[in-house]
């Protein structure tokens, strides 16, 4: 068991819980955003046509009570787009099935789907097939956002090809079509295994009339062209013609429950023991300056059933912690930086560590706290590259499931070794506290300042150094901008940003839904150079 060293009523602990729960204020307010949609105007019009908002219509798909996984609920932060993505996606429970939910705001222009939506929607897609989960959709949508057509046209054809591939992959698609769902929109029920219409709502075509009235000059209407009688009775694209938004609700969970799901993956016995300490806690742990080190264990012993953790070689390369914890009852192989830096060490720990991990078949779960790998003269000598290519190695082919959260900072290579975004792990968290670039952005600007002046000298010019402080000022200020939390969860480089106490329950979702899949196959190693 970690015997726990934090002391709760230090100065230092009180400072770093209160600049945690200054971000976690922020964070509410920007989530609150996204809740709200397109704000009180066109709530208020789409109540008054009698109609549910997306995240009702998802309460009341789900089981009573049972937790929805919300996922990147600050998609489009910091672009011209509003907060959430004018969709909203998560994993929720369906007659005790769990599956991949997504529902189109129709309160943000229509629903329609900007460059933000159209990769938040192919997230989700992506975990419903890599976890076999069941996908559903809420359809609510006027197509495109066609001022940035050009963003999503071409690439948003991936939508359609992913429903058809997960049918194909056995995993069922279901869409609830509520409202409009036309041109391209029509495939998402055209492509759908079960397809639901509420009457007198869903409108489904490929062209409305107007555009039918260019194209060949007939005169038509929504309801003989698209509407949900015509598709139930007509045409046969609708399975099920729900009488109001309710009963569509209800017979997507009659959908749900008819398929008689099983999970193939890993289930835990035996009750789950609580950390021993709590959770709370995890809020006094990272210091506002993250050049300040912490230890990790105080993270896993607030995380780990039991708060039990065995370590893996704990003298050898101790700036990354390495061993095996569980999690609500799911074995995990835990890697997670200590001090910052990755050196030749803890490279060749966590190559090794990683190839354990997939000997047991045991699922990783990264915590990112590191500065990148240690650059100088002696490093480089010592061979730290090859090093940390064969930790990178190591996490590109391993196949057992990974998850990272990003508790601080996560710089450089760094980012890589440790499992960032571009490795593909099932699910990516990020702490309010997180910080993520190439570099630190002090370091960038000042090696941007000596490349600028070696330049200058090069060319026998005078190096203008009031410019220079300028600049310096300016990029600092912009990377430090551009690596935040919120800004990397508005580009879907995580998952989304949660607060450090949930850590624990959405590890253990996480976990539960990559149970759905059977086990992976098991992984071959590239060459590793030793
Ligand atoms: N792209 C960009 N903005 C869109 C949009 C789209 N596809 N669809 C709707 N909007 C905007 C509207 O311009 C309007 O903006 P405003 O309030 O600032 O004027 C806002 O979203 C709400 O639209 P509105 O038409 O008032 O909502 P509605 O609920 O009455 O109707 C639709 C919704 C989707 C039926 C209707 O807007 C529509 O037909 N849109 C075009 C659909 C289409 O042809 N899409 C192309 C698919 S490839």
């Amino acid at each position: 068991m970690i015997r726990s060293r934090l002391d709760t009523d230090s100065e230092d602990y009180r400072l770093r819980r209160e600049a945690m729960l200054t971000r976690l204020a922020e964070l509410d307010a920007e989530q609150s955003k996204a809740v709200a949609g397109g704000g009180q105007k066109y709530v208020e019009r789409h109540r008054a046509r009698g109609k549910l908002l997306a995240r009702e219509r998802i309460e009341l798909l789900v089981d009573p009570d049972s937790p929805f996984l919300e996922l990147s609920p600050l998609a489009a932060w910091g672009s011209e787009f509003p907060v959430g993505a004018s969709v909203v996606s998560g994993i929720g429970v369906i007659e005790d099935v769990e599956c991949v939910i997504t529902a189109n705001d129709p309160t943000v222009r229509g629903g329609a789907s900007n460059p933000w939506t159209l990769k938040k929607s192919l997230r989700a897609a992506e975990i419903a097939l890599r976890n076999r989960l069941p996908y559903v959709n809420l359809v609510e949508s006027g197509g495109a956002d066609l001022p940035t057509q050009k963003e999503i046209f071409i690439p948003g054809g991936q939508i359609f090809r992913d429903l058809t591939r997960l049918s194909a992959a056995g995993v069922p698609t279901v869409a609830l079509v509520f409202g409009n769902s036309t041109a391209g929109g029509a495939y998402v029920p055209g492509m759908s295994d079960h397809v639901v219409m509420v009457r007198e709502r869903a409108k489904v075509f490929l062209g409305g009339p107007p555009l039918v009235k260019m194209a060949t000059g007939e005169e038509s209407d929504d309801e003989s062209l698209g509407g949900a009688e015509m598709h139930a009775r007509i045409s046969g694209l609708a399975d099920h013609l729900a009488v109001d938004e309710l009963d569509a609700l209800r017979i997507g969970r009659r959908i749900i429950a008819s398929l008689g799901w099983r999970k193939r993956g890993f289930v835990p016995d035996g009750p789950v023991r609580e950390p021993v300490y709590a959770a709370d806690e995890l809020l006094g742990i990272v210091p506002e300056d993250l050049k300040v080190p912490f230890d990790p264990r105080e993270v896993i012993a607030r995380v780990a059933d039991g708060s039990e953790f065995d370590e893996f070689k704990p003298l050898y390369g101790a700036s990354l912690v390495t061993g095996w914890a569980k999690i609500h009852g799911y074995p995990v192989g835990v890697l997670a930086n200590a001090r910052g830096v990755l050196f030749s060490e803890e490279s060749q720990k966590a190559a090794q560590f990683i190839q354990l991990a997939n000997q047991s078949r045991t699922p990783l779960l990264f915590l990112q706290n590191t500065t990148g790998y240690m650059v100088g003269k002696d490093y480089e000598q010592g061979g730290i590259i090859k090093h940390g290519a064969m930790m990178i190695n190591a996490v590109s082919n391993s196949t057992v499931p990974h998850l990272t959260v990003v508790m601080g900072a996560s710089y450089g290579a760094g980012n890589y070794g440790m499992c960032g975004r571009a490795y593909d792990p099932r699910f990516l968290f990020s702490w309010p506290s997180a910080k993520s670039a190439v570099m630190g952005p002090a370091q960038l600007a000042g090696v941007m300042s000596i490349v600028g002046r070696a330049s200058a000298l090069a060319k026998g010019q005078v190096y203008d150094e009031e410019a220079d402080a300028a600049m310096r000022a300016m990029v600092e200020e912009r990377i430090e901008a551009e690596s935040l939390a919120f800004f990397l969860s508005g580009r879907l480089y995580d998952d989304g940003v949660i607060d450090p106490r949930d850590t624990r329950t959405v590890l253990g979702l996480c976990l539960s839904a990559i149970n759905s899949a059977p086990e992976p196959e098991p992984a071959g190693f590239g060459v590793f150079r030793p």
